[in-house]
């Protein structure tokens, strides 16, 4: 493992993630280190921007969404709604961003260390592959401050770690920590938090050399098994598989098997 640096300056004071890309991966990293990258509606709002920009770009295949090593994000900025009415709740409609970000098509790895809390927790599962430090502290405190999980805590949540785990993290607002959430199948590596990065973007840069149409396609298959019934998901992974037969991924793919040499993708 090497360890990579997560060192980058923000062009402006008003740049809420920081951006760059390494080859074919797109890198985005939360930038509110102050308040532990508590999610305001401006900084989702470029985060949904960006992501959307790796989407378009045809030469990013994986994007990784970094936090810092002392926290991925510790939830929704509790200033920034603490005075506000359910009325200006629901008019703000602040989770359209959250729509935006989940519609993403590219894989998303996250690279979680320290907290993961709240709209944290929630946003790191609406990350594909989740690398996360042996320093992670997981939850839904929610419950402490009077709300309950708004971004998708109760349903995702329950969907990886199956009702009692929930009830327990949800309820009474205890953290899991990293064994906890890897035994819960809620994150899917646990490294030393000094690598916590750069296994990160190790392995983005291990998924983006498999052809780019597939990965797309095979993150939206195991996405539609939350979604649909067993048989429903299971004819809709079905249909992408085929279609995959249409691509010059696939030949290179299989003929690279047959004739012994790494394959050579192209995105086409
Ligand atoms: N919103 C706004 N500011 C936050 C924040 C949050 N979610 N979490 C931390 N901060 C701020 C703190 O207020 C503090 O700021 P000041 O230095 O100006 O006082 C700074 O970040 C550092 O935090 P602490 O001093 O509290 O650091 P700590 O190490 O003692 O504790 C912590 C860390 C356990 C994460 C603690 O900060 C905490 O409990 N944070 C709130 C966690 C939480 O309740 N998250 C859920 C939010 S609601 C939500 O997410 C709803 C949803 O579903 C979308």
């Amino acid at each position: 493992m090497t360890t990579a640096t997560l060192e980058t300056k923000p062009m402006t004071a008003e740049q809420l993630i920081l951006v760059e890309t390494d080859g074919s991966v797109g890198i985005i990293k939360l930038n509110r280190p102050k308040v532990l990258n508590a999610l305001n509606p401006e900084l989702m709002t470029q985060l949904a921007e960006q992501l959307e920009a790796f989407d378009k770009d045809d030469s990013i295949y994986v994007i990784v969404l970094a936090g810092s090593e002392r926290a991925f994000a510790a939830g929704a900025d509790i200033g920034d709604m603490a005075e506000c009415s359910s009325l200006e709740m629901y008019k703000r409609d602040q989770f359209a961003t959250w729509d935006r970000i989940k519609r993403t098509k590219k894989p998303i790895v996250a690279a979680v260390s320290g907290y993961a809390l709240g709209g944290g927790c929630e946003l790191m599962m609406l990350c594909d592959v989740i690398i996360a430090s042996d320093t992670s502290q997981i939850g839904q405190p929610e419950i402490n401050i009077g709300v309950m999980p708004g971004a998708g805590g109760t349903q995702r949540l329950t969907r990886a770690v199956g009702k009692a785990t929930a009830m327990d993290v949800i309820l009474t607002g205890r953290f899991l920590n990293a064994a906890e959430a890897l035994a819960g199948g809620l994150v899917s590596r646990v490294v030393p938090r000094e690598h916590f990065y750069s296994e990160a973007l190790r392995i983005a840069h291990e998924m983006a050399r498999k052809g780019p149409i597939a990965l797309r396609f095979a993150k939206e298959s195991v996405l539609k098994a939350h979604e649909t019934a067993l048989s429903e998901g299971l004819e809709y992974e079905r249909k992408l598989f085929y279609a995959l037969f249409s691509t010059e991924d696939q030949k290179e793919g299989m003929r690279a098997f047959m004739e012994k040499r790494k394959p050579d993708f192209k995105g086409k």
